[in-house]
């Protein structure tokens, strides 16, 4: 089938690569010049492993290319996908200016039936606004062509991105036109070979259904991290704890690790986007608002438990310390939304320096960080370590999973770890004389 794919970020890019792949004739459009002729010359701009491997490959083979064109993806294609970006605006509801602009343009220029997919997060109700769009295009036009609006909500995650689009738990589709429902099925045959994994259901259906995915995970998250406060301070270890319940398979083992808070660039903005949904619709949304306000609290956990260990020790101010992951999850080069990015703001607005270290985040952070003159980013894990005075790790990298503690403990001025992510066991610290700082659990000191 021939697709024309709106957008080279993460979805929009792997969407392209993955349906190349499966033999379909994929044209990727962006308005950004530069990151065209660099996808044209098979590199990647954005850290995905696996992705510039199928990219290349299927630009070779001529399945897949990219244009700054739009005319030339619609020419060709039955399907357009729209996977631009839906940012937050200050007061956290979506921005849907890109979605407009794309709608807009596939008005102006359609001359043949088109389904029009929308891949993009998007509140309930877009594509209603989507076909008004295209249908004041083509009024303007003075044309009359027919197309359908789709809902296809996107479930990757980044870091595992081509697993997921590949194998995926299922595929959403929001569409009442039965037509339409089969021709989608038919894209997706390869890689939802079971029909179940198929679900049709309403537009509007589909589109809640991307924010409470989102939603429901981000509460499960919030929600072990307040389990984990508490244990903190009643004398239980959270991961005896998240195993004891994990094994209810109404509960479910995945995403109750607790830490410092999502971050990223979805579950944030989609918790605020529906609380917005919610509240400009009459609703007050308790449990999503309770979900918002825990995780930025979790986000300062390490900066508190920080604090207090200096408060008789002379204060943070002048002290260092020495980070371990920047990224806010591992297998990512994205800072958006770090939790490592609001324990630098704080610790450094209070006058300690920052010695950090992420195995792919290094540049993107030197780039954000660049102002403050108290924060130095390395290139080696273990540089970070001189001069510093305790340890703290926020993203759980293998490579941090098992480290030198004779090391760490020789190099640090005092020998203590602050662990924002249960990477570590107390008891084996303890021979290594390292004082041990997690979450959750009673292991401290
Ligand atoms: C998330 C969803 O997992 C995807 O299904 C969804 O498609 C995507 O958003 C999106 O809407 O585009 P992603 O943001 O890439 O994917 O990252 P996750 O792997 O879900 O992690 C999100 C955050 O939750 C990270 O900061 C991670 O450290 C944190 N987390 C995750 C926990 O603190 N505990 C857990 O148990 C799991």
């Amino acid at each position: 089938m021939n697709l024309c794919i709106v957008g080279t970020g993460y979805v929009g890019l792997v969407t392209a690569a993955c349906f190349a792949e499966m033999g379909n004739n994929v044209v990727c459009v962006d308005v950004n010049q530069e990151i065209v002729e660099a996808l044209n010359r098979g590199s990647i701009h954005i850290f995905e492993p696996g992705l510039e491997e199928i990219v290349q490959r299927n630009a070779e083979q001529g399945r897949l290319r990219f244009t700054t064109d739009l005319n030339e993806g619609l020419e060709s294609s039955l399907f357009v996908m729209i996977c631009v970006g839906t940012p937050s605006k200050p007061d956290g509801s979506c921005d849907l200016c890109y979605v407009h602009q794309v709608a807009r343009d596939v008005g102006k220029n359609m001359t043949d039936y088109k389904v029009v997919v929308n891949k993009s997060t998007v509140p309930v109700g877009t594509a209603d606004k989507v076909r008004a769009l295209i249908l004041e295009e083509q009024e303007a036009r003075g044309v009359n062509i027919e197309f359908d609006v789709v809902s296809n909500p996107e479930f990757l995650k980044e870091g595992d991105a081509i697993n997921d689009f590949m194998k995926p738990d299922r595929v959403v589709v929001g569409t009442d036109n039965v037509r339409v429902a089969e021709l989608l099925k038919a894209l997706y045959a390869p890689f939802a070979r079971s029909r179940d994994k198929m679900i049709v259901m309403g537009v509007r259906s589909s589109e809640m259904t991307k924010y409470a995915a989102n939603c429901m995970l981000a509460t499960k998250i919030s929600f072990i991290n307040e389990i984990a406060n508490i244990c903190e301070r009643v004398g239980a270890d959270v991961n005896d704890v998240r195993q004891g319940i994990g094994s209810d398979q109404r509960i479910g083992r995945h995403f109750i690790y607790p830490g410092l808070g999502y971050g990223g660039s979805c579950f944030p903005k989609d918790v605020r986007a529906l609380i917005d949904t919610a509240v400009s619709n009459g609703y007050e949304p308790s449990v999503l608002k309770a979900v918002d306000g825990l995780n930025m609290r979790q986000k300062r956990l390490l900066v508190d438990k920080i604090t207090a260990y200096f408060a008789d020790r002379g204060g943070i101010e002048g002290k260092t310390l020495a980070l371990w992951g920047i990224a806010f999850k591992p297998n990512t080069d994205d800072i958006r939304e770090a939790p490592a990015l609001e324990l630098i703001a704080e610790l450094t607005a209070a006058g300690m320096r920052v010695q950090a270290f992420d195995p792919a985040a290094g540049d993107k952070a030197k780039e954000a960080l660049t102002e403050n003159s108290l924060v130095s980013i390395h290139p080696a894990q273990y540089d970070v370590l001189e001069g510093a005075d305790v340890l703290a790790v926020a993203t759980e990298w293998n490579q941090f999973r098992n480290p030198d503690f004779g090391r760490i403990k020789k190099t640090l001025k005092q020998p203590v770890i602050f662990d924002g992510r249960n990477l570590y066991g107390a008891e084996f610290l303890r021979r290594y004389e390292l004082e041990y700082h997690c979450i959750g659990r009673v292991a401290n000191a």
